[in-house]
C-alpha cells in the first residue's frame, strides 16, 4: 500500500476528501489477481491499491495487462484468481452495472460514444443513463452545457460524435464518465490525439477532479503527463507490478530501471539474433507503425520517465529513449 506523502509540493495534501476512505483502507484495492487467457497470462498476481483524492497511474509497455486489469476492476473481465476490493466490500463477482452504481466509471482505450449522436446528446444520454441508476431527476440543460465547459468541449456540442477530433472524442468520453459523478475514475490513455495544449488542460482538470476527492486511475503512455499529475504510479510489466511509489520513485526505482535498460540490452542481441521482440529493434517499429492504432503523441517511455521535471533534487538518473514493443491487443 503506498503511503500517503508525496514529494510534490502539489501532491497528496492539496487533496479534499469528499470521497473519503472507508476505516483508512484504499477506495480500491486490486489484490493479487490473475487473468488468464487459454495459455497467456495476461495478469499475474497483480496488486495494487488506489486511493481517494489522488492520481494514481498505471504505466507499462503494451500487452503489461493494464486494459485487462481495468476490465477486472469493472467487472468486464472475471479474473481467473485474486479479489477486487471497493470501499472495503469484496466486489470480485459484482456484475458492472452495479460497479457503476456503486461509484467506478470509466473511459475506453477504443472509443465508445454513439457516433450518430451530437456531443450534447451522448453526455445527455449518459446523465439519462444514471438516473436511470439512481433516481436522481433528469439532467437540465444547464448540467449539460456545465459539463461539456469543464472537459473543454462545449464548441463541439452540436456536432456528430463520429465527425469529431480523436483528441475531442476522447474528452467526449470523460464527460459521459463524469456525468455519473463517479467517486473511481478509470482512464484508459485518455490523452491520445490531445495536442499538447489540450494534454496540460487536461491534466490540470484530472489534478481538478482529485481535488473532489476522487480516485482517478489512469493508464497513459504520455510520461509528462503522467510525471505531472501522478500522486502515485504502478509499473505492471508481464502483467505483474514491478513498482509502486511516487513520480520520483519510480523515475529512480532499479526495478523500473532494469525493465528499461533490460529491454535495450536485449534488443542488440536481438536484433544480432534477428529477432525483433521487446526490444529497441522492436520499439522502433512500434514508434512507426502501431503509433496509428494505439496513439497520436506517442514519445519514448523511458526517455519521457528521465526527463519529466517531478521535482526530484537528483535528476540525474536518464532512462533510455526505448518505447515497449507492441504485444496489445485492446479490449
Ligand atoms: N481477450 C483476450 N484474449 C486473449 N488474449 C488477450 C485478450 N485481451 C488481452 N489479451 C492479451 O493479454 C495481454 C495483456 O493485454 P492488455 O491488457 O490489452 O495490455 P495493455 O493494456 O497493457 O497493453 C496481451 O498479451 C494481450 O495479447
Ligand atoms: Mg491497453
Amino acid at each position: 500500500m503506498l503511503g500517503r506523502s508525496s514529494s510534490r509540493p502539489e501532491g497528496g495534501g492539496r487533496r479534499a476528501s469528499r470521497h473519503a476512505a472507508v476505516g483508512g483502507r484504499p477506495l480500491l484495492e486490486v489484490e493479487d489477481v490473475v487473468v488468464q487467457f487459454g495459455g497467456v497470462t495476461a495478469v499475474n498476481e497483480a496488486a495494487f491499491s488506489v486511493d481517494a483524492g489522488r492520481i494514481t497511474g498505471l504505466i507499462g509497455p503494451n500487452g503489461a495487462g493494464k486494459t485487462t486489469c481495468f476490465n477486472v476492476i469493472t467487472g468486464l473481465q472475471k479474473p481467473t484468481r485474486g479479489r477486487v476490493w471497493l470501499d472495503g466490500r469484496n466486489v470480485t463477482s459484482m456484475p458492472v452495472h452495479r460497479r457503476a452504481h456503486r461509484g467506478i466509471a470509466r473511459t475506453f482505450q477504443r472509443l465508445e460514444a454513439f457516433g450518430s449522436l451530437t456531443v450534447r446528446e451522448n453526455v445527455r444520454v449518459a446523465f439519462d443513463i444514471h438516473r436511470g441508476i439512481t433516481g436522481l431527476v433528469r439532467p437540465v440543460a444547464a448540467d449539460i452545457d456545465a459539463l461539456l465547459e469543464r472537459v473543454g468541449i462545449a464548441a463541439y456540442a452540436a456536432e456528430r460524435a463520429d465527425s469529431i477530433p480523436t483528441g475531442t472524442a476522447r474528452l467526449l468520453e470523460l464527460a459521459r464518465a463524469l456525468a455519473g459523478d463517479p467517486k473511481l475514475l478509470l482512464l484508459d490513455e485518455p490523452s491520445s490525439g490531445l495536442d499538447e495544449t489540450e494534454t496540460d488542460a487536461f491534466g490540470d482538470l484530472l489534478i481538478e477532479l482529485a481535488g473532489e476527492g476522487r480516485a482517478i486511475l489512469m493508464v497513459e503512455h504520455d510520461m509528462d503527463l503522467v510525471m505531472r499529475v501522478c500522486d502515485d504510479i504502478h509499473v505492471l510489466d508481464f502483467g505483474s507490478v514491478i513498482a509502486s511509489g511516487s513520480p520520483a520513485d519510480i523515475r529512480n526505482d532499479p526495478a523500473v530501471q532494469q525493465a528499461y535498460l533490460g529491454y535495450a540490452d536485449e534488443a542488440d542481441e536481438a536484433d544480432q539474433a534477428g529477432e525483433a521482440d521487446r526490444g529497441a529493434g522492436a520499439g522502433v517499429a512500434y514508434a512507426e507503425s502501431a503509433v496509428e492504432t494505439t496513439r497520436t503523441d506517442l514519445q519514448p517511455v523511458g526517455a519521457a520517465l528521465g526527463a519529466a521535471p517531478v521535482g526530484a533534487a537528483d535528476e540525474t538518473t536518464v532512462l533510455p529513449a526505448v518505447p515497449p514493443a507492441p504485444r496489445e491487443v485492446n479490449q
